[in-house]
C-alpha cells in the first residue's frame, strides 16, 4: 500500500468518487426542486377554485366542493375542512395535524399521516396548503408527496451503492495493480542483486509487453551487455599484457645485467643503448594497449569533432614519402579536395600511421619493387580510406586473425612489431562505427578503413529569431 500505484489508484478514486457524489446530488437537487414546484403549482390553482367558492357560496359552498373532490378523487389530493377546535367537518384527511393547529396564519405546511394498506400501515407525507378562514376555522389543501420522498431514497441508495463500489473497485484495483507493478520491479531489483553478487551473466527479465518497464528492462539489459563486453576486454588486455609483455621485459633485464658485466666502455654504452631501444619498444606497445582500451571503452568520442579524412591523409603521405623513397620505392596518394566525417583526429591520424607502418614494413618483404598507395574515396555513406601495398599480403584465412591484439604472422617475426598495430586500427573503426577491411591487393594487401561520412545537416533556415540570438 506504500507503492506510488497504489497512491496514485487511491487518489483518482477519491476524484471519480466526488465527481460521481457531485453530479447524483445536483442531479437530485434539481430534479426535487422541479417535482416540488409542480406539486405546489397544482396545490395552488385547488386553493383558487376553493377560495372562489367559498368567496361566493361561504363555509357550505366548500364543504360541497370538499365532497366532491374527494369522492371523485383527485390523485393524491388531500383535504380536510376543520372547526376551531379542530373538528373535522369535511374532506379525507383523519384529523388536523398538530402543527396546523399551532399555525395562527396561512403557510404550507408538511406532515405526515398513517394510512392503511393490505402491508400494514404506512407513514406517507405531506405538502400542504393551510388556510386559516376569518372564523377560525382550517381549511388544508395538499397533496400527497411519498414519490418525492421515494425518489429522494431511490437516488441516496444509488450514491451509496456507487461509492461503495468506487471504493471497492479501487482499492482492489490499486492493490492489483501495484502488486503487479511490485512484481516486476521485484523482478528487476533480484537481478541486479544477483549481478551484483557476482552473477554477471544474468539479465532484466522483459516480458514483451513493451511498456515503459520494459524498456527500461531492455535498457538496463543493453547496458549489462555492453559491460561485459568491456569487462571482457579489459581481462583480455591484462591477460595479453601479461603473457606477452614477459618475454621483452625479461629480455631487457638480460640486457640490463649484460651491461653491468660488460667489460668495457664500448660494449656497456652499446648493451645501454639497445636496452634504451627494447624500453622504447615496450613503451610503444603500452600507449598502443592504453589507446586500444581508450577506444573499446568508447570514451573517446567525447573528443569527437568534424575531420577531415583527405587532410590527415595528405598530412600523413608527405611524412611516408620520402621513407618510401628511402626504399627506392613508389608512392602514390590519391585524395579529393574534402573528405568530413565525425571523429577524433588524431586516432585517424594514428590508423593510417599503423596502415602504412605495415605497408612499408612487409610490403619490402616481397622480391620487387615496394609500390604503396593511399587514397580517400567519397561515397554518400562513407568515407574510405586506403593504404595499398605490392607486398606479400595477408593470406585469406589470416584475414580476421590478423585483426586480433598481439598476432603476427610467421615471416613478420623479423621486422620489429608488437602485433598491436591493426588491432588498434580495427578499435578505432569500431569506435568511429566503421569498420577494418582487409583485401587482397594482388598482389599485396589492401587495408580499407571504412567510416560513416559526416551527414549533411538539413539546411538552417535563417529567420530574424535566430540573427537576433546571434546578436
Ligand atoms: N601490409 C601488410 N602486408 C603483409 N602482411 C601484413 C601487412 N600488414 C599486416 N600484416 C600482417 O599482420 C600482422 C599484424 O599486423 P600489426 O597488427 O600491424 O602488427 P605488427 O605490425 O606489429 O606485426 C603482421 O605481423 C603481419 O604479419
Ligand atoms: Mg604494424
Amino acid at each position: 500500500m506504500h507503492t506510488s500505484t497504489f497512491r496514485l489508484a487511491t487518489i483518482y478514486l477519491l476524484v471519480f468518487a466526488a465527481s460521481v457524489a457531485a453530479v447524483l446530488s445536483y442531479t437530485y437537487w434539481q430534479a426535487q426542486r422541479l417535482l416540488q414546484a409542480q406539486v405546489e403549482q397544482t396545490i395552488a390553482a385547488d386553493v383558487r377554485g376553493i377560495a372562489e367558492q367559498y368567496a361566493v357560496n361561504g363555509l357550505g359552498g366548500v364543504v360541497a366542493v370538499l365532497r366532491r373532490r374527494t369522492q371523485h378523487g383527485v390523485p393524491g389530493g388531500l383535504y380536510l375542512l376543520a372547526g376551531p377546535d379542530g373538528e373535522v367537518l369535511a374532506g379525507n384527511l383523519p384529523s388536523l395535524p398538530a402543527k396546523a393547529r399551532r399555525q395562527d396564519h396561512s403557510g404550507w405546511l408538511d406532515f405526515s399521516i398513517r394510512v392503511i394498506t393490505p402491508s400494514g400501515p404506512r407513514k406517507r407525507h405531506v405538502r400542504a396548503y393551510h388556510i386559516r378562514l376569518d372564523n377560525g376555522f382550517h381549511l388544508i389543501i395538499g397533496r400527497d408527496i411519498e414519490h418525492l420522498y421515494q425518489f429522494r431514497r431511490v437516488i441516496r441508495n444509488i450514491l451509496l451503492w456507487t461509492l461503495g463500489l468506487t471504493t471497492l473497485l479501487g482499492i482492489g484495483g490499486g492493490l492489483l495493480l501495484s502488486r503487479n507493478f511490485l512484481r516486476r520491479i521485484d523482478g528487476i531489483t533480484a537481478s541486479v542483486r544477483a549481478i551484483r553478487a557476482g552473477r554477471l551473466a544474468r539479465r532484466v527479465p522483459v516480458e514483451g509487453s513493451g511498456d515503459e518497464l520494459d524498456r527500461l528492462a531492455e535498457s538496463l539489459n543493453d547496458m549489462l551487455d555492453q559491460i561485459e563486453r568491456l569487462m571482457r576486454g579489459m581481462r583480455e588486455v591484462s591477460s595479453n599484457i601479461a603473457h606477452d609483455l614477459k618475454t621483452p621485459l625479461t629480455r631487457l633485464k638480460a640486457q640490463a645485467e649484460d651491461a653491468l658485466r660488460a667489460g668495457n666502455e664500448e660494449q656497456r654504452r652499446e648493451a645501454l643503448q639497445s636496452t634504451i631501444a627494447q624500453a622504447d619498444e615496450l613503451l610503444r606497445t603500452f600507449n598502443s594497449l592504453l589507446l586500444i582500451a581508450r577506444a573499446e571503452a568508447g570514451q573517446a568520442r567525447a573528443g569527437f569533432g568534424e575531420v577531415d579524412v583527405a587532410e590527415v591523409a595528405r598530412e600523413i603521405a608527405e611524412l611516408y614519402e620520402p621513407l618510401v623513397e628511402e626504399q627506392e620505392g613508389s608512392f602514390s596518394l590519391d585524395v579529393p579536395a574534402h573528405a568530413p566525417i565525425i571523429g577524433d583526429r588524431q586516432l585517424i591520424a594514428q590508423a593510417l600511421v599503423n596502415l602504412l607502418d605495415n605497408a612499408l614494413k612487409y610490403g619490402r618483404q616481397a622480391r620487387r619493387k615496394l609500390h604503396i598507395d593511399v587514397l580517400v574515396r567519397r561515397a554518400p555513406e562513407h568515407v574510405e580510406l586506403v593504404v595499398a601495398d605490392n607486398g606479400p599480403g595477408v593470406p585469406e584465412e589470416m584475414r580476421e586473425k590478423v585483426k586480433e591484439r598481439f598476432v603476427r604472422l610467421d615471416k613478420a617475426r623479423s621486422a620489429p612489431g608488437s602485433g598491436l598495430g591493426l588491432s588498434l586500427v580495427a578499435s578505432i573503426a569500431r569506435l568511429h562505427d566503421g569498420a577494418l577491411l582487409l583485401e587482397d591487393n594482388k598482389p599485396g594487401l589492401k587495408a580499407i578503413l571504412r567510416l560513416p561520412a559526416r551527414q549533411e545537416k538539413p539546411p538552417r533556415r535563417d529567420d530574424g529569431g535566430s540573427a537576433q540570438a546571434g546578436a
